[in-house]
């Protein structure tokens, strides 16, 4: 069974919000065979994502940049993961208050370096999330979640 692995950072309601809807898209009744594993930007390790075979990443934008517990996360898992995560697929929102641009810049940079491809546009928000942007996250989470189906 594949699984997908979800790291995110979930400091508030708006946040919990998409994450949610993430997770609920990539465990809808029509995704089989995947199996999905939730970790804190804080808590996750190379070996959960040694042992996944795809990715959701999740994080507010925070002083221009991605939240600093998933900025954490790549720091760990970086180099441990560089040579054999190479080619697997991901996808990732952002929440933010105003402008996202330098979170969004990160990740695409780090996930790049990581070689890892994105199977899912990237969902960014800002402001309380609208009824069409928990609707994106869902259909980012079905999405990377359906491309792992075997
Ligand atoms: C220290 C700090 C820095 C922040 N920097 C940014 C930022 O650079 N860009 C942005 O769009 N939002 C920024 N925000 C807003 C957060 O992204 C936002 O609070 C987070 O996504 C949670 O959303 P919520 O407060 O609406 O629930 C910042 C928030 C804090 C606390």
């Amino acid at each position: 069974m594949a699984t997908l692995l979800i790291v995110h950072h979930t400091p508030s309601p708006n946040c919990q919000a998409l994450f949610e809807a993430v997770v609920a898209g990539a465990t809808t009744d029509d995704i089989e065979g995947v199996r999905v594993v939730r970790r804190s930007a804080l808590s996750a390790t190379a070996s959960d994502v040694l042992a996944a075979d795809g990715y959701l990443l999740g994080t507010p934008a925070n002083l221009g940049y991605m939240s600093g517990a998933l900025k954490h996360f790549f720091d760990q898992v970086y180099y441990p993961c560089l040579d054999e995560t190479r080619g697997r697929p991901f996808g990732y929102y952002v929440h933010g208050g105003n402008d996202v641009t330098g979170a969004v810049r990160g990740i695409e940079s780090i996930t790049t370096g990581l070689g890892w491809r994105r199977t899912a546009d990237a969902v960014t928000v800002t402001g309380e999330p609208a009824k069409s942007d928990t609707e994106a996250c869902w259909e980012l989470g079905a999405t990377v979640a359906a491309g792992l189906m075997e």
